[in-house]
């Protein structure tokens, strides 16, 4: 089966190219990089050729809710009206547990995003919520250094490997369309400025860990437990600890 994978070069989507090789499938990755952009739609048609499925694994890194709006928007309908033209039958998107009703910042994204998918396409498509994944600690460390200090947002989650998201994408994508299926989070509920400090002493760096709160509707989504899985949750295996481990090793 050839499956599509929409933001191949990404965090998410890398992983979920491998998954889909795993899986004995045929992956077609697409990124700017292979000369196919989503907010444009060009050289979408071609790529999509003779696939079965999309997995959309793009992402834009603003946090503007206007751009990450736009962002999320735009590629959905490009990539639903280019499947559409091409006959692929099933879409499969990744959203975030909580985001929906957040509705903020980088969330309201992906809230638009939800809402084409299942407003404008009858069928044909299968949405998974997911956790932050236990990466999202390492891209925070990348992003909050501010001097001397750490900083990083005051946050309740249950973070998940992204590579377990990933396989289970991939499981969607090559079975029928499911619409919105039940949410995808880690074992356990975590801090995450304990994870992000496990990081910098795991890998050596010694800095101070600030936790901040961010203002605003996001800030309060992120401190209230509106991003922690529901009772129905399925749970992945791998703890942050385990996979620092896998990381260092
Ligand atoms: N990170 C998390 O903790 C987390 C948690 C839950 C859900 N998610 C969701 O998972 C998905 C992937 O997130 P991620 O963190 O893995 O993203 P990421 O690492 O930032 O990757 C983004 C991908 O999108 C591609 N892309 C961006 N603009 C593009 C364009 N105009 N045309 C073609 N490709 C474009 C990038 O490719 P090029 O730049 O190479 O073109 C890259 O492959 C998103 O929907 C995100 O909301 C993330």
């Amino acid at each position: 089966m050839k499956i599509a994978v929409a933001g191949a070069t990404g965090m998410l989507g890398s992983r979920v190219v491998d998954a889909v090789r795993a899986a004995g499938h045929e992956p077609v990755s697409i990124s700017r990089g292979s000369g196919i952009d989503l907010m444009t739609g060009s050289g979408l048609a071609e790529a999509l050729r003779g696939a079965s499925a999309v997995v959309d694994a793009s992402a834009t890194s603003s946090t503007s809710a206007k751009k990450s709006t736009d962002f999320f928007s735009t590629v959905t309908r490009n990539l639903l009206a280019a499947e559409r033209a091409a006959g692929v039958p099933h879409h499969v998107a990744v959203s975030i547990i909580g985001a929906a009703k957040v509705d903020a910042n980088y969330y309201a994204g992906k809230a638009a995003q939800e809402k084409i998918l299942t407003a404008a396409h009858e069928g044909g498509w299968s949405l998974l919520r997911t956790a932050q994944f236990h990466e999202f600690a390492k891209q925070l460390v990348g992003h909050g250094k501010v001097g001397p200090l750490q900083v990083v947002p005051s946050m309740r989650a249950q973070p998940v490997a992204a590579a377990e998201v990933a396989a289970e994408l991939v499981t969607i994508a090559a079975g029928e369309p499911r619409g919105l299926g039940p949410d995808l989070a880690g074992p356990r509920e975590e801090r995450m400025a304990d994870l992000v400090r496990r990081y910098l002493a795991a890998t050596g760096q010694r800095r101070p860990v600030v936790e901040v709160s961010i203002p605003g509707a996001w800030g309060r989504g992120m401190r209230d437990g509106s991003l922690l899985p529901g009772p129905g949750a399925r749970l992945g295996r791998q703890t942050f600890d385990e996979w620092l481990s896998e990381q260092l090793g």
